[in-house]
């Protein structure tokens, strides 16, 4: 069983933030009082939408842009203790239609993004990785 009362005061990145399962981690967390960061690029083939955090939308931080863009993650992950790492595009149909721009999302962008995180987190990182994949470590 998850211990949420471990993410209170804990600053908290959400990349994919304003879509399905990121909102409704935001939602969860921000009720045992985590500092959300959310980071989303809003792009209209995906499944983001800011009504998702509606009713949170004061209590936390939205930056739309592209979790791969290394000048707007940066000074975020600098801030940042733990990460859930779930911007993605998740049509099987998109991946087959447009298997270039889908390898470099789902798979490119995460180990970049991975690797620069791993390096500027000091403490403990979570990260949930496409395909529901997860990792923590040091
Ligand atoms: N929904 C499920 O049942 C389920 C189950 C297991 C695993 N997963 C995995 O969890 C992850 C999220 O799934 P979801 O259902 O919340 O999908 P979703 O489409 O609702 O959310 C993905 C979010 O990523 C954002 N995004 C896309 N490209 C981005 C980019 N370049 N930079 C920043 N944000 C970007 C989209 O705008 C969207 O808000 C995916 O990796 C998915 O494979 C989902």
């Amino acid at each position: 069983m998850l211990d949420f009362e471990a993410y209170r005061e804990r600053r908290v990145l959400i990349t994919g933030g304003l879509g399905f399962i990121g909102s409704n981690i935001a939602q969860k967390l921000v009720h045992y009082g985590a500092s959300i960061t959310i980071v989303d690029s809003l792009d209209p083939l995906y499944g983001g939408n800011p009504a998702n955090v509606a009713e949170i939308r004061d209590r936390i931080t939205v930056h739309v842009g592209d979790y791969r863009d290394p000048s707007l993650m940066k000074p975020i992950i600098r801030d940042t203790d733990i990460i859930f790492n779930l911007a993605a595009q998740v049509s099987y149909i998109d991946s087959s239609r447009i298997p270039f721009s889908d390898l470099d999302l789902n798979c490119k962008g995460h180990f970049n993004f991975l690797s620069s995180a791993a390096n500027r987190i000091p403490g403990r990182a979570s990260f949930s990785l496409a395909l529901g994949l997860s990792w923590e470590g040091s």
